[in-house]
């Protein structure tokens, strides 16, 4: 989805009270400011929906939120339990000036201790695609493992096994495809309960972990 980012980051940088020693966001921390200005709507439909199958005011976990406009926003708006992690500073700033009251780590998805809590939902709305495929693999584990009982998990990657480069980071990008995302949901005891796509032909898989 949005393939909207800019160019390399140097490898040290400062950003406010926040010292990273590499750039963990994959290009976003570069273009953040861009990105805040060209954010549609698009996906919003699709995570109300899912929304709407969560139990009211349930805890969900958003894994690279961003500066949480649209989709955090509407959980929020909706009363759920929201908590959120992106990896970049900018975004994460914006993310907390927005949403003082909500909870939000400045991370790398594939460090994050996902609050050491389990979540009535996960979702992760153009993330897993920019990470390289074995970190892919193990985000989708992690995030299945946090998910409690009955839990449910929405994440947006291409039906299509490929790899693109992104429009503004000019990062590689690629999508392990619907097989083994499918199979690797199956392998961690969740069940694909629907598949979506967006105004922005976007793809998305909604999993639902097997009630214990
Ligand atoms: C395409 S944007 C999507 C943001 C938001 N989910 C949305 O739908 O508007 C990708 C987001 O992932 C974040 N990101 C990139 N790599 C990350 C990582 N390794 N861990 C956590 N967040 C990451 C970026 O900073 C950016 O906010």
């Amino acid at each position: 989805m949005l393939a909207i980012c800019g160019t390399m980051w140097p490898v040290n940088y400062l950003r406010g009270d926040r010292f990273l020693s590499e750039d963990m966001s994959n290009g976003w921390e570069a273009v953040a400011e861009e990105f805040q200005t060209l954010r549609s709507a698009t996906g919003l439909e699709i995570v109300r929906e899912w929304a709407a199958s969560l139990p009211r005011g349930g805890s969900v976990l958003d894994v690279g939120a961003g500066y949480g406009e649209p989709l955090t926003a509407m959980l929020i708006e909706e009363g759920f339990d929201v908590s959120a992690i992106d990896a970049s500073p900018t975004l994460v700033a914006a993310f907390e000036q927005r949403f003082p009251d909500v909870e939000i780590a400045c991370e790398p998805a594939e460090r994050s201790d996902f609050f050491n809590r389990a979540f009535d939902g996960i979702m992760a709305v153009g993330l897993v695609f920019l990470l390289p495929e074995d970190s892919q693999r193990e985000l989708i584990r992690r995030m299945s493992a946090a998910l409690k009982p009955g839990g449910r998990l929405l994440f947006s990657a291409p039906h299509q096994v490929c790899s693109w480069d992104d429009l503004l980071t000019g990062r590689q990008s690629s999508s392990l495809g619907a097989d083994e995302y499918r199979s690797l949901l199956a392998g961690h005891g969740l069940r694909v309960v629907d598949e979506h796509v967006d105004d922005g032909e976007n793809y998305y898989y909604e999993a639902r972990r097997h009630s214990d």
